[in-house]
C-alpha cells in the first residue's frame, strides 16, 4: 500500500537551447526533436505540454562558452553537438509566456558577464510579460572559453566569483525591491501624471565592483524580484545558495549521497536567518518510463545505443575542468581542486565513500541524464523511486532532464504525473498565478520576509514619502539610502 502523502513534490523540466542537452549523442535518435531548439514552436509546444502536466517550471540552462577542455579543443564538442551550437535562453520565454498561464520559467544568466542595471530591466520586463512567472538561475560561469571571449584573460577565480555575485545581488535587489514604491505608477490621465516622482528613489549603490546611483528603469513587476534559482555546491557556493536561493538545484547519484549535502544547505540557510524549509531542493533526474517495467527497460536499452562517450567526456570536461582523455580509462578518479564546477569533480571522487569512478564509468553515467540519477520503470516504479529520494534525500522535488525531447516529457506528463497526482504528491490544479506561488503556495507572490532581498524594500510612510528600510534590515546593508 502507498503511504499517505507527506510532502508536495515539485516538478521542474530541464532543457537548454541546444541538442541533446544532458544526453550526449541522443540527438541521433529518430524520435528526438532537440534539433528544433532554434524553432520557437518547439518551445511553445513544450511549454504547453509541461503546463498540461502541472509542472511548476521549465528551467533553461546556459553557457557562454564552448566545451573545449576535452582533448584540448572544441572539435569534439562541435562534432558531437555537445551544448554547441547554443542559443540565448531568454528569448523564447516571452513566446512561451504568451501561450501558457501558470508554468514558470527559470532562466540561466551568468552575472559574471552582465551589468546589473541593464540585466535588472531585462528580467523585470519578462516578469511583466509573463504576469510574474520568471525565475533566474544565478550562475557565475565555469568555462575558461567564456571568459576569454568576454573580455577577461582568464576566469575570475572560483571563490572570487561569489564575492562579485554577492554585490551583484545587492544591486539588483535594490533596483527591484527598493527603487520604486508600490503605487508610484499612477497613470492619472486627469492630472497628467504617469509616475509620482516622490515615490521613485535612486539606489545610490557605490560598491567594490559596481556603481549604480540611479533609479530602476522599470516599474515593479508582479514578483518584483524573480524567483531565485541557484546551484552552488562548493562550500562557498553553498553559502551563496543558502542566502539567496529559493529553489536550489543539485545533482547526485543516490539519495544517500545527496542527504548530507541537503542537511548542510538547510543548516546554512537557518544560519542565514531563513526558514530552512523555504529553500526547495530539486535534484537532477532523468526518467525513462513506459506502462510496464519491462517496456521501460527495453526503451532504456534502446536509448543507450545512441549515447556518445566522447560527447559525455566533452561535457564532463567543461563541467569539471578535467581532460579525462589524458587519464588512464580504468583508474579511479581522485579529487583535485579546479576553477570549474568543483562538485562535478567531487561527485565522482569524494562524494560517495562506497564507490570508485573511472573515466570509463563516468562516460557511461553521464551519457544519459548528465551527472544526475536515471530512473527506469513503470509509472509506479518511478513514483516509488521519487518518494524514496524525498524520504531519504530530503529533497523537495526533481529537475527532470530528457533522454529524448519531447518524448521524455510526454512520458512524464502522460504516465508519471497522473500516478504522482493519485498519490497526492502533485496537485491537480495550479495553486496561484505566479512562479513564486507555484513554489510557496497561493499568496506568496513576492519574496518571503526572511529572504535577504526583502531587506531592501521601502516602507511607505503615511504622507506617501518613503521611509528608510526597517532598522533591522538596514543594518545588514551598505549603501541603502536613508
Ligand atoms: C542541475 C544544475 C544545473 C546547472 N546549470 C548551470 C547552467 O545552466 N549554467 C552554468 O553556468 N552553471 C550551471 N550549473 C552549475 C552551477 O552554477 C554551479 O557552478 C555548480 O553547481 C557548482 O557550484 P560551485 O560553483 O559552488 O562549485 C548547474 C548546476 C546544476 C547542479
Amino acid at each position: 500500500m502507498t503511504q499517505p502523502p507527506t510532502k508536495r513534490v515539485h516538478l521542474n523540466a530541464f532543457d537548454m537551447t541546444c541538442v541533446g542537452h544532458q544526453s550526449p549523442g541522443l540527438w541521433r535518435h529518430p524520435e528526438d526533436q532537440s534539433h528544433r531548439y532554434d524553432d520557437i514552436r518547439y518551445w511553445t509546444e513544450l511549454a504547453q505540454l509541461l503546463e498540461r502536466g502541472r509542472f511548476d517550471s521549465l528551467f533553461i540552462a546556459d553557457v557562454l562558452g564552448v566545451y573545449d577542455v576535452y582533448r584540448d579543443g572544441p572539435e569534439t564538442a562541435l562534432r558531437e553537438g555537445t551544448q554547441v551550437p547554443v542559443g540565448d535562453p531568454l528569448l523564447a520565454v516571452a513566446a512561451m509566456g504568451a501561450v501558457t498561464e501558470h508554468l514558470g520559467f527559470g532562466v540561466t544568466v551568468s552575472l559574471t558577464y552582465e551589468k546589473p542595471y541593464a540585466f535588472a530591466r531585462r528580467m523585470a520586463t519578462l516578469d511583466h510579460y509573463t504576469n510574474g512567472r520568471v525565475g533566474w538561475n544565478v550562475v557565475t560561469s565555469y568555462l575558461e572559453s567564456a571568459a576569454r571571449n568576454l573580455g577577461l584573460e582568464r576566469q575570475i577565480r572560483h571563490d572570487q566569483r561569489y564575492e562579485l555575485a554577492e554585490e551583484f545581488m545587492e544591486v539588483v535587489y535594490k533596483l527591484w525591491e527598493g527603487s520604486w514604491e508600490d503605487g508610484a505608477l499612477v497613470a492619472d490621465r486627469e492630472a497628467g501624471v504617469f509616475t509620482d516622482p516622490a515615490k521613485v528613489h535612486p539606489i545610490e549603490h557605490h560598491g567594490e565592483f559596481y556603481d549604480v546611483p540611479g533609479i530602476s528603469l522599470t516599474a515593479p513587476s508582479p514578483q518584483r524580484t524573480p524567483v531565485i534559482f541557484q546551484a552552488g555546491a562548493s562550500p562557498r557556493g553553498l553559502d551563496f545558495a543558502a542566502r539567496h536561493g529559493e529553489a536550489v538545484f543539485t545533482t547526485a547519484t543516490t539519495p544517500e549521497v545527496v542527504r548530507p549535502w541537503v542537511d548542510d544547505l538547510r543548516a546554512r540557510t537557518a544560519a542565514a536567518g531563513r526558514d530552512p524549509r523555504s529553500v526547495k531542493v530539486l535534484t537532477l533526474m532523468t526518467v525513462v518510463t513506459a506502462p510496464t517495467d519491462e517496456e521501460a527497460r527495453a526503451k532504456y536499452e534502446e536509448y543507450a545505443r545512441y549515447v556518445s562517450h566522447d560527447g559525455a567526456l566533452a561535457l564532463y570536461g567543461g563541467w569539471s575542468g578535467l581532460d579525462l582523455s589524458t587519464y588512464p580509462p580504468d583508474e579511479p578518479l581522485r579529487y583535485v581542486e579546479t576553477d570549474a564546477v568543483q562538485s562535478a569533480v567531487a561527485a565522482f571522487s569524494s562524494a560517495d565513500p562506497d564507490r570508485d569512478w573511472t573515466p570509463r564509468d563516468i562516460a557511461s553515467w553521464v551519457g544519459i541524464g548528465g551527472m544526475g540519477a536515471v530512473v527506469v520503470g513503470s509509472p509506479q516504479t518511478v513514483a516509488d523511486e521519487m518518494e524514496r529520494w524525498v524520504a531519504r534525500g530530503d529533497v523537495d522535488g526533481f529537475n527532470l532532464a530528457y533522454a529524448i525531447t519531447p518524448g521524455t516529457f510526454v512520458d512524464l506528463v502522460d504516465l508519471v504525473v497522473p500516478e504522482l497526482q493519485r498519490r497526492g504528491l502533485v496537485p491537480r490544479d495550479y495553486e496561484g498565478e505566479t512562479l513564486r506561488e507555484n513554489i510557496y503556495g497561493r499568496g506568496q507572490v513576492r519574496l518571503r520576509d526572511d529572504h535577504p532581498g526583502a531587506a531592501h524594500r521601502r516602507v511607505p510612510t503615511a504622507s506617501g514619502a518613503a521611509a528608510a528600510a526597517p532598522a533591522a534590515a538596514a543594518s545588514a546593508l551598505s549603501g541603502v539610502p536613508a
